[in-house]
């Protein structure tokens, strides 16, 4: 395999010591400027501290754990040996922000003993990069302990040592679609500010909120808190303690057990992680995540082809048409059932309109919700434990045909399993649900997990679920399915080990804009979003609405945004599968803007964020693999504001014919969304040009090569 031609890698075990001599318990990064330091306290209580340029970023913070039926970890324990070493190699990303990736870190790694009679070990490695560090517990076999351990709670803290100004969102343990909020950190209060509405009763634990978290502090430094390689174990929320600015782990748990995490020794938790950086566009080009997670387990997945996809699915939100074949069903009020209505949107006719409108504007998927039966009873009904079968197509949707027309026309079919969080069936039926997608040669689920978990007392986020989603894409794998889950577990860079896990949702998506009754996303949603939920991986947020305001369906919504700010977030926010959500009809009356949607890429060479402040304003340039051409995106919040682009990044001796897709004059988000100038230019590595981005606006521009 190619990944494995060029990697290259050093490991080299650079000091290790005996427990007489004295334990080496500090490593720095490659670049010497992330220290990280160990130590115990009179009590033998283990604790870490970060320094980021000789300054403390997170100061003495202690580990440890609580178990069910047997003592805690967390005093006594002495060193009993510590070794460092010393990692660097580049690997490939099948598909993904750019192909290269530099996996380049120092590692220090501490075997502690308890001193006490039971000697039970625990070791802590930390992995220290220039881009911030992640650690992890391992419990290494030992004789006196054994067997299936339950943890009542992991004890990990962040003591920091700044009131950081914080972009968070609560610590729900079910569902991560709320708005994020900006604060200093001691002024967090998850539940005051917690808004989500309808789709599933949340919980969340007093003041905790959920990762990535990130903080800006008063000198420029940027942290960002979450966590790697999510694997049998469940999600980790930071509870905010405000009055002493230190943030400590609390698991997510479940109603059905008295414990958190049942784990099988020997064992290792998923990394703690803080990404430290000078600046915001540092953070986004940050590759810690993936990097700390393990190499590819699925070897070849080009069966997988990155590609923009329209659908049957806006429609849906809008309430042009239903998922549900017989009866009204409207997301706002979601148990609204009854009469027919013949509004049913997954017709034979419908989704091949979809596939005309997609192979003449270089779109690879059509995406079909709504397809197979029991949307008439999917929520709001008590028992709704096996309701989607995910093989029987509705009457008036003829798959065979669907499929064959799109193989025709070069346009697959995405396949979309809404579980209605019915994890059990599901489960049950994965086999013959993805037999039939590899029986039409499908090789893309949208999977949907609304409403609470059945079995209850689960929650989204507990390691149940987590078992789950990840159990759900290694099966999909083998039926060379590649998954696009909403109402997921967070991202936690498993993309690297299992490439079929493409995208997901894990935000409030586009979604929201067509029925929230809060006034949909904001326009300084994204440019949160852009440092917080993207750092964790790939978002399906379903950009491309050209009918900003759609009057005709839903007169208290629209987008918060300017078309020109919809054709950005093709560059800004990353997914492999990227959607066109808007109704075809919506983009035939717009063909000039739909000609970057047309030309835009999906799978990139290599990625530079060119300028951004979290919150504010965001601008990445991104170049295509195969073509090398290059797509450039900004957006901005509610502030108008100007750009400056130097084109330096571009190749040497290269011209490109550029469209400019930028505000008109007159444009703002809510007066006048749909204002757009477009301009065609000549650009090349001395360029330079100064983008004017109106109130809750952005600008794209397509560049291509040129002889
Ligand atoms: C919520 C998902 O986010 C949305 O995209 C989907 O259309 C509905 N669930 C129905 O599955
Ligand atoms: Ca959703």
């Amino acid at each position: 395999m190619k990944t494995h031609l060029t990697t290259f890698v050093i490991a080299l075990v650079l000091f290790s010591c005996n427990p007489k001599e004295k334990q080496l318990t500090e490593m720095t990064s490659p670049n010497k400027k992330v220290v990280v330091d160990f130590n115990l306290n009179n009590d033998g209580q283990p604790f870490y501290m970060v320094k980021f340029n000789n300054k403390t970023i997170v100061d003495t913070s202690y580990l440890g754990f609580e178990f069910k039926d047997i003592p805690a970890f967390n005093k006594n324990f002495v060193i009993k040996n510590t070794s460092t070493s010393t990692f660097n190699e580049t690997w490939q990303m099948p598909w993904g922000e750019q192909l290269d990736v530099v996996n380049n870190y120092n590692e220090l790694k501490i075997e502690l003993e308890e001193s006490s009679d039971l000697k039970r070990q625990l070791n802590i490695i930390f992995k220290i990069y220039d881009d911030g560090i992640g650690f992890r517990y391992e419990f290494p076999e030992q004789e006196n302990l054994k067997g299936d351990i339950f943890i009542t709670e992991e004890h990990t803290e962040f003591n920091l040592t700044e009131d950081y100004k914080t972009f968070w969102i609560p610590g729900d343990w079910d569902i991560y679609e709320h708005l994020y909020n900006t604060t200093n950190l001691s002024e967090i209060d998850a539940l005051q500010f917690a808004n989500h509405k309808n789709l599933a009763q949340t919980y969340i634990p007093e003041n905790a909120v959920n990762t990535p978290v990130t903080m800006v502090g008063k000198d420029g430094i940027h942290l960002s808190f979450h966590e790697a390689a999510l694997i049998d174990y469940s999600g980790m929320t930071l509870k905010v303690d405000t009055n002493n600015l230190n943030l400590k782990s609390n698991l997510v748990g479940s109603e059905n057990t008295d414990y958190k995490v049942k784990k099988t020794m020997p064992f290792h938790t998923p990394w703690r992680t803080i990404q430290i950086t000078h600046n915001a566009p540092d953070l986004i080009e940050s590759k810690l995540i993936v990097n700390l997670n393990e190499p590819n387990k699925l070897g070849d997945v080009s069966w997988f082809k990155p590609m923009k996809y329209t659908g049957v699915w806006w429609e849906m939100h809008l309430g042009k048409s239903s998922w549900d074949y017989g009866m009204t069903q409207d997301m706002s009020t979601w148990t609204d059932g009854g009469k027919s209505h013949g509004k049913h949107g997954a017709t034979t006719e419908n989704v091949k309109n979809f596939i005309d409108f997609s192979a003449k504007n270089n779109i690879g998927g059509v995406l079909v919700e709504g397809w197979n039966t029991g949307w008439e009873h999917w929520i709001g009904f008590e028992d709704r434990e096996g309701v989607f079968d995910f093989v029987t197509p509705y009457p008036d949707y003829d798959i065979d045909e669907v499929v064959r027309y799109g193989k025709e026309k070069g346009v697959d079919i995405i396949m979309h399993h809404e579980t209605s969080a019915a994890t059990e069936t599901y489960e049950k039926q994965q086999d013959s649900a993805y037999a039939l997608m590899q029986k039409y040669g499908m090789h893309v689920v949208k999977s949907g997990y609304v409403g609470k978990i059945l079995p209850k007392g689960e929650y989204h986020h507990g390691q149940y679920m987590v078992n789950h989603y990840n159990n759900a894409a290694i099966k999909a794998a083998k039926y060379k399915v590649a998954v696009n889950a909403h109402e997921p577990i967070k991202a936690t860079g498993l993309r690297r080990t299992y490439p079929n896990i493409i995208s997901r949702e894990g935000l409030r998506g586009q979604e929201f804009n067509a029925w929230a009754s809060d006034g949909g996303n904001p326009p300084e949603h994204l440019p949160i979003v852009a440092f917080t939920r993207m750092l964790s991986g790939p978002i399906d947020y379903t950009p491309g609405i050209f009918n900003i305001k759609f009057d005709e369906y839903k007169k208290d919504n629209q987008v918060n945004t300017t078309i020109a700010q919809q054709l950005a977030l093709y560059v800004v926010i990353y997914s492999p599968v990227q959607m066109a959500a808007d109704l075809v009809e919506h983009y035939e009356a717009n063909p000039e803007p739909l000609q970057f949607i047309k030309d835009v890429g999906v799978d990139w060479e290599k990625t530079v964020v060119l300028n951004g402040e979290v919150g504010n304003y965001v601008t990445i340039a991104r170049r295509e693999r195969e073509t090398g051409n290059w797509f450039i995106g900004g957006i901005t919040d509610e502030n108008s504001r100007s750009i400056d682009i130097a084109f330096d990044f571009l190749e040497d001796n290269q011209n490109y014919e550029a469209i400019v897709y930028k505000d008109g004059e007159m444009a703002h988000w809510n007066d006048n969304p749909l204002d757009i100038d477009i301009e065609t230019i000549k650009l090349n590595k001395e360029s330079k040009l100064s983008v004017k981005l109106a109130e809750g606006g952005g600008f794209a521009i397509s560049l291509m090569k040129k002889q």
